[in-house]
């Protein structure tokens, strides 16, 4: 691990101070010197093990966008010091052609991995034919996709957005004007919602409402009032709270990505579904990040033979094209009228194009079961290769939604991997290693994976001591 450690103990960039308070252009990080060493493209298969984890100087063309972008955009992200330029499979490459394997797929979007050959086709046709029309006319592929979302889910009808946080806002409206259709003679019909600790529902103001990180929504308040949370998996006192008569829908991840990788119990679900039907509340899963395959099943409740009655998707749809959906039983589309909810671009016809071609080839037979035995192995494989480490705590989440919960912050072990050329992510409260690949990742690369994360794992005592 001699190269690694001496690659941890490169200073930050010269030229750092700035005025107190100002945002600086140039970060000072420890990955201030991965650069350029391959041509592209196309890229040599070069690895992150045949290369090390050296770290060299970035080149000038990734310090101008890194310096752009601190002079341009709006802080709002911590970004890794990187300027990725393009993929392949799963396969990410900088703009200095270095190449790193991707266990992060944008988060748990690209399912298909980069510039898979129906995608990119699909794309270029569909934004030959028409890539925009107005929701107040008809267009197939958003017919068409409908169509195949309802025929293999729980689902009557689906509404399309851009994105998971207007699928949870629209989860939200339609369920307060479910109620108010229920309740037509009350004044005060349930409006509160339920949603749990660790859970993630988006940024906009209804969905951040649901989200527990309270970082997320003090700096905003007022957010949405009227929610109420409860520890994931407390099934009584959710049942408390349900029985109360003011919910108008419990928000639930049947599995959590965000908050930490972990996985619903079949009795929490179960018994969520049976509060709501006596209390009349919605049981709303949102399956933005565990849906669509990820889990090895098409949907993650398929696990727990819990049915929603509405659902949220977003991220994994149409392989990184921006796209929402919220799928509801008849009974919540009844009550929803023209001119309720609706959008300019969600169910655009080049979305809902390439979100039928990625339906099509995740439905392909064999393809979740596929993702089901990766799951299952590469969660053995990072047990048998990470254990006796003492900052392992355990090895967690179903398919290939894997996270490696820690005793000490991640973020040491995450630059460590990307400096090593594997991008993995973090969930939680910043100590749990977050792992979502593209679905169609091969065991071999599965297996680079888990020996770069062991390789990297001296750097989480570099960090500590
Ligand atoms: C479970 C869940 N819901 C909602 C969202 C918000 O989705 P988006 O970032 O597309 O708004 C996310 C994003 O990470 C998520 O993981």
């Amino acid at each position: 691990m001699a190269s690694l450690q001496s690659f941890l103990a490169v200073k930050p960039a010269a030229g750092w101070a700035t005025a107190a308070g100002a945002r600086p252009a140039t970060p000072p990080s420890r990955r201030a010197g991965v650069s350029a060493c391959l041509a592209a493209p196309p890229p040599p298969p070069t690895t992150a093990a045949s290369m090390g984890p050296a770290r060299r100087e970035l080149s000038a063309a990734s310090q101008a966008v890194m310096d752009d972008e601190a002079r341009y955009l709006v802080g709002t992200y911590n970004r890794s010091r990187v300027v990725f330029e393009y993929g392949r499979g799963c396969k990410l490459y900088d703009l200095d052609g270095r190449e790193y394997l991707d266990m992060s797929a944008g988060i748990a979007v690209t399912s298909l991995g980069h510039a898979d050959p129906d995608v990119c086709a699909t794309i270029a046709e569909q934004s030959g034919k028409m890539v925009h029309v107005s929701n107040v006319f008809y267009t197939t592929p958003q017919v068409e996709l409908a169509k195949r979302l309802v025929k293999v889910s729980f689902a009557d009808r689906a509404f399309f957005a851009s994105t998971g946080t207007e699928a949870n806002e629209a989860a939200i409206k339609f369920s307060r004007k479910f109620q108010r259709v229920a309740h037509p003679d009350s004044d005060d019909p349930p409006m509160e919602f339920l949603a749990f600790s660790s859970s993630f529902h988006g940024r906009t103001m209804g969905a951040v409402a649901l989200t527990s990180k309270s970082q997320y929504r003090e700096p905003f308040a007022p957010v949405m009032p009227g929610v109420t949370f409860v520890d994931y998996g407390d099934l009584e006192a959710a049942k408390k709270f349900i029985q109360s008569g003011r919910v108008a829908a419990v928000f639930v991840e049947p599995v959590q990505g965000e908050g930490g990788i972990h996985s619903a119990t079949q009795e929490f679900l179960q018994g969520l579904r049976e509060a709501c039907d006596e209390a009349g509340a919605l049981l709303v899963f949102d399956e933005v990040q565990c849906g669509f395959g990820r889990t090895g099943y098409l949907w993650a409740h398929e696990a727990y033979g819990v049915e929603p009655d509405i659902m949220t998707l977003a991220k994994p749809l149409a392989n990184g094209i921006p796209i929402g959906v919220v799928l509801v039983k008849e009974k919540v589309a009844a009550a929803i009228n023209y001119g309720d909810h609706g959008t300019t671009f969600g169910g655009g016809p080049l979305a809902c194009q390439t979100a039928i071609t990625v339906f099509d080839k995740i439905m392909k037979p064999g393809f979740l079961a596929e993702v089901s035995k990766k799951g299952e192995n590469f969660k053995q494989l990072l047990r048998t290769k990470l254990s006796g480490n003492p900052h392992v705590k355990e090895v967690r989440g179903v398919g290939l939604l894997v996270g490696i919960e820690l005793d000490v912050p991640a973020g040491p072990l995450v630059d460590a991997c990307l400096d090593a050329g594997v991008i993995v992510l973090t969930a939680g409260k910043g100590n749990v290693v977050r792992l979502v690949p593209p679905l169609i990742i091969s065991e071999k690369e599965l297996e680079h994976a888990a020996d770069v994360i062991r390789d990297c794992l001296p750097a989480l005592d570099v960090a500590t001591t």
